[in-house]
């Protein structure tokens, strides 16, 4: 199954070692998905998270900066308009973002949550969704076990992050929660810090118009479905749970 889903993303697997540099290559022949470019600001900051002894603080401030470049990426993808300003010598011809309230921001729990809190500290009053889906260690299997949506969030452009996208199989079930509650697979974008393309795969089988933002697309997966290089269990690390 996991092997049918990487060739279905185009994909070879590459070495750990390739992994980075081909990031922001790979991504020209993937449809709606925006990599973060990999330069020695984006690169020092995955070091700093993957680094297995890096204390905790470390980790959680380099997630939250990643975190805040990887938002910033994603509104750039919502729809803006053209507007004219006036600057104090002259007009400028600007764009306008949509307004917080046109937005929802979803994270699945557990781990989204570290991304939820830089999400608020940059749109203090966008609406906020939960949704809880537990990957079953052995299986890697998911399960829904909780959501609650704003009651309008069909109406809504969603933010759904999840720091961590391996087999896909949390993030589909938590699309599939979203598209049940009427919201449109193209008003989702995506958010994540590491991914493999068996996960994008994932995704863009079933619901291909789904926007991914990551911060790297890695590898492969090893026997346990962990993402390798990776980081580890990413809400052991930020939560000190580990
Ligand atoms: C992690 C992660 C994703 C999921 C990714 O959560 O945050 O939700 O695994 O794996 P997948 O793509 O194979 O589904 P996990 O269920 O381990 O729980 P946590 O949030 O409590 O760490
Ligand atoms: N969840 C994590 O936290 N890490 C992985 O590598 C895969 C799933």
């Amino acid at each position: 199954m996991k092997r049918r889903l990487m060739l279905a993303a185009g994909g070879a697997a590459a070495t750990a070692a390739g992994a980075f540099a081909s990031a922001s290559s790979m991504c020209e022949n993937l449809h709606h998905v925006t990599v973060l470019k990999d330069t020695p600001l984006t690169r020092s900051l995955q070091t700093l998270m993957r680094d297995k002894t890096a204390p905790r603080s470390q980790f959680v401030i380099a997630s939250n900066r990643l975190t805040h470049l990887l938002i910033e990426e994603a509104m750039a993808l919502l729809p803006s308009k053209a507007v004219l300003v006036e600057t104090p010598c002259g007009p400028y011809e600007g764009m306008r973002l949509p307004a917080e309230s046109s937005l929802c921001a979803v994270s699945i729990l557990r781990a989204a949550d570290c991304m939820l809190g830089e999400v608020r500290v940059m749109m203090p009053s966008v609406a906020v969704g939960k949704i809880l889906i537990q990957r079953d260690e052995e299986t890697a299997l998911p399960t829904l076990m909780y959501s609650k949506l704003p009651p309008d969030v069909a109406m809504r452009q969603v933010l759904l992050l999840d720091p961590m996208l391996a087999t896909g199989g949390s993030a589909v079930k938590a699309i599939e929660c979203l598209v049940e509650k009427g919201v449109r697979p193209e008003n989702i974008i995506f958010v994540n810090i590491v991914c493999v393309r068996e996960g994008i795969a994932a995704i863009h089988n079933k619901y291909p118009q789904v926007k991914i933002v990551t911060g790297a697309i890695d590898p492969i997966l090893n026997s346990k479905s962990y993402i390798v290089p990776g980081l580890g269990d990413f809400g052991d690390r930020y939560f000190g749970t580990d």
